[in-house]
């Protein structure tokens, strides 16, 4: 069976504890979109890795895959890689003929096309990493597949139909000298052997096919999905958004294992207890001005500062509109909400439970995001609960947490129409309340 893990909000819902915690049921665990924009931190007997493309799951020696819908630095790849090996693991990552490459113009567009859109404040916080120029390429029928690189010609025809054109944009459109990323000789010199070692490693796979054939035996297949519901190229606060879809439908495209094969599947949505968001754009539920101070006791608790970036977050309450919208796009049939400690000992807990628009009760998000912008969030006040031993809680199970907490979770699950199937209430991985595995629901 597969099961999908689909962040609810604006990533950073804190997936990778629960890819951790139900990935020991997987047999692989597979990305499906994004590219090394995604960072997640897996602690393993004590020690910490830090990780922005290598799926977690390989750290814990399942077999990882990236598939077709993602996009691939391979440098980033192997220097992960050969991290992880210095550090005595043996991971196995294989990567789909079909994923897209990050070259190293794509890194520079980034930068550039950032710069530009800055004057007038429409950059989208990207982390820099080339992942918008790459998808690009690949919808404009102009990209370089991992599985090019497996053909020294095939490239050469690749790189000397694009390079010429990427050169031009950064000259002539935006004035700028291009530099060796824009060298078809070197990247040729430096990609050719990159497929080299990719082959030498067995490391690409017609992601598809091998999926299909294991789930064919009966293993159970993880989709880790990067990233989050808003920021969903197709169902997010365009333009504040990534370039691909993290929501359940990207499990299916982005591996090439069937809508049914997803859907007669388990998908669970993470939720964070509260807001955060790295990168620009309106945000409703905001603590700001007056709030400033309760945005920041939440933030240095919560630690919200970037995996990728090192960047503070921004900081909101949460926003159940968004989680309405998550539910229905992802079709979710479990949620897990992380980081409800982080909101223990505070004088108050809110959430966004609608937004006000043009006088009208709003229940969802609007579709465009300058209507977003104009939304008033209807704040619903809740108890607060106090600060407890967050272990033995995670120990003793779902009764044990205190009672308003309960409260406000059982408010959110009946709002969403998903049941809980976890609690997050600490960053260990023992810190965290489990109701359902949702491995152990395979009809
Ligand atoms: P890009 O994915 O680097 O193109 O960035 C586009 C937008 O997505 C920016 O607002 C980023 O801050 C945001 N973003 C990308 N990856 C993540 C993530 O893993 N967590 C949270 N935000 C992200």
């Amino acid at each position: 069976m597969t099961v999908t893990i689909v962040g609810s909000q604006l990533g950073d819902e804190g997936k990778g504890a629960l890819v951790d915690l139900w990935g020991g049921n997987a047999d692989i665990v597979v990305r499906y979109q994004g590219g090394d924009n995604a960072g997640h931190t897996v602690v393993e007997n004590g020690e910490e890795y830090k990780l922005s493309l290598v799926p977690s799951g390989a750290v814990r020696g399942k077999i990882g895959i990236l598939g077709n819908g993602c996009v691939v630095n391979p440098r980033t790849l192997f220097d992960e890689l050969d991290t992880l090996r210095d550090r005595g693991l043996d991971p196995d990552v294989r990567v789909a003929c079909r994923a897209h490459v990050i070259m190293p113009y794509h890194r520079v567009l980034d930068g550039i096309e950032e710069e530009e859109k800055s004057d007038d404040d429409l950059e989208a916080g990207t982390t820099g990493r080339g992942i918008g120029p790459t998808y690009e390429d690949k919808v404009g029928r102009r990209g370089i597949r991992v599985g090019d690189l497996l053909d020294p010609d095939v490239l050469r025809d690749r790189l000397e139909y694009v390079v010429p054109q990427k050169r031009a944009v950064v000259e002539d459109v935006f004035g700028m000298d291009a530099g060796e990323e824009f060298d078809v000789e070197s990247l040729h010199e430096e990609f050719v052997a990159i497929g080299r070692r990719l082959e030498e490693e067995g490391m690409t796979v017609n992601a598809g096919d091998f999926l299909g054939t294991r789930l064919d035996a009966g293993e159970n297949l993880l989709f880790e999905g990067a990233q989050g519901t808003s920021i969903d190229i197709d169902h997010g606060i365009y333009p504040y958004v990534t370039s691909s879809n993290p929501t359940a439908g990207g499990a299916s495209t982005g591996t090439g294992v069937g809508p049914t094969v997803v859907g007669r599947g388990e998908v669970v949505g993470v939720v964070k207890a509260y807001l955060s968001r790295v990168g620009t754009g309106p945000l409703p539920t905001e603590l700001d001005g007056d709030d400033e101070e309760l945005a920041d006791y939440i933030r240095e608790k919560g630690g919200e500062f970037g995996t990728v970036t090192g960047r503070p977050r921004r900081i909101g309450w949460l926003d159940v509109p968004m989680l309405r919208h998550a539910a229905r796009v992802s079709g979710f049939t479990g949620i897990a909400v992380n980081h409800l400690d982080v909101l223990a000992g505070m004088d108050t807990v809110k959430l966004g439970d609608a937004y006000k628009l043009d006088g009208e009760r709003m229940e969802t998000m609007p579709a465009t995001t300058e209507r977003w912008a104009d939304c008033d969030p209807i704040l619903k006040e809740f108890d607060p609960w106090p600060e407890v031993d967050w272990s033995a809680v995670a120990g003793e199970g779902y009764d044990a947490l205190p009672a308003a907490a309960r409260t406000y979770l059982d408010y959110l699950s009946d709002e969403v129409g998903a049941p809980i199937y976890a609690v997050g209430v600490g960053p260990d991985r023992a810190e965290t309340v489990e109701l359902v595995d949702p491995f152990e629901r395979d009809a």
